[in-house]
């Protein structure tokens, strides 16, 4: 049984695509153990994308993910962290494959509705970053 974390970026809130990507997860048999609609907090987010810091990018994602609501979630599961990455498909939503959610409702990388654990080490810290709290 694996934990990831599923943030729903910006961009997928506005798209009112809440309901459809949570659909598909729990369609996938994966459970939704930790939901919270946020402002996320700068200093989350750069900590979040610290690894990416230098990066050129790195300014345009922060300033992307604090422009409005986003969703966390927390998702658990026989092998969620691969079979979540698996449902969002390739980073670059061009590469996204469809019947992924990247690949059929994306079309840019700077709004590729979603970010997903990459594995299970970066799973653990993101979710103490995200759900301090815990979840259920
Ligand atoms: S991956 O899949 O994590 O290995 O992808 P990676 O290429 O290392 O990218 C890590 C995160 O940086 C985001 N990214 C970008 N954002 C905006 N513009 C550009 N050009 C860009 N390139 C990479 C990418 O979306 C990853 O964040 P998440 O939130 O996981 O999608």
């Amino acid at each position: 049984m694996e934990t990831t974390l599923v943030l729903i970026k910006p961009g997928g809130v506005q798209r009112n695509l809440i309901g459809e990507i949570t659909r598909r997860i729990e369609a996938r048999s994966l459970k939704v153990v930790g939901l919270k609609l946020i402002n996320a907090p700068r200093a989350t987010v750069e900590e979040h994308y610290a690894e990416h810091r230098e990066r050129p990018f790195f300014n345009g994602v922060v300033e992307y993910l604090t422009s409005g609501p986003i969703v966390a979630m927390t998702v658990q599961g026989d092998n969620a962290v691969k079979a979540i990455r698996a449902m969002m498909g390739a980073t670059n939503p061009l590469d996204a494959t469809p019947g992924t959610v990247r690949g059929d409702l994306a079309l840019s990388i700077e709004d590729n509705l979603t970010h997903s654990s990459s594995d299970p080490d970066a799973a653990a810290r993101e979710l103490q970053l995200w759900f301090p709290e815990g979840t259920i």
